[in-house]
């Protein structure tokens, strides 16, 4: 099946609530890899939100947008269900360290059962990023500690906003 979105494509999959430098980070690699990265917004069970999906899609857009190659979607289902309708072939996860490696590994398990084919690549972190997480972010910010070296500046001012208001 082709790609919706060209051959040589993957899907950066995440909640992104919200972009930091560490996503980033995974995206500019990815980019640099694949003719182009889908980055899609996706729902975690397991995690509370700050940002609607819509400020997760604003906020990725404007911090990608020095990236020609990257495209921002949302998509409210299984992973495995947006692979299979796009036939998209590849996903790219971070990992930062070996926690991550082990929720990871169970996840590309599941979503390669789901979807037989589907392959999963992991990125290891760039060992400055390697401490950066979204929730750290959260935590951070609603404490109003400095989160300017954790995060892509054009989604400073959002951050800030939210938080401030909290
Ligand atoms: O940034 P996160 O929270 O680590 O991303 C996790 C995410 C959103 C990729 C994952 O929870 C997910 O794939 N959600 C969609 C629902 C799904 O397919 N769940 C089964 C995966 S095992």
């Amino acid at each position: 099946m082709n790609c919706k979105y060209g051959d040589h494509c993957c899907l950066y999959p995440g909640s992104f609530d919200p972009v930091t430098l560490g996503h980033l980070d995974i995206i500019r690699r990815a980019a640099a890899t694949f003719d182009t990265v889908v980055v899609g917004v996706l729902h975690n069970p397991d995690k509370q939100g700050v940002f609607c999906v819509e400020q997760r899609v604003d906020m990725l857009e404007r911090a990608c947008a020095e990236i020609p190659n990257v495209k921002i979607i949302a998509w409210p289902g299984l992973l495995a269900q947006l692979t299979r309708d796009t036939g998209i072939r590849v996903v790219v996860r971070g990992v930062r360290n070996a926690a991550d490696l082990d929720s990871e590994t169970t996840m590309a398990h599941i979503n390669g059962r789901l979807d037989p084919g589907l392959e999963t690549l992991f990125l290891p972190a760039s060992p400055e990023r390697a401490d950066v997480s979204a929730s750290m972010v959260r935590q951070l910010a609603s404490f109003g500690a400095d989160i300017s070296s954790y995060v892509p500046s054009q989604v400073l001012p959002d951050i800030l906003a939210a938080f401030s208001k909290s």
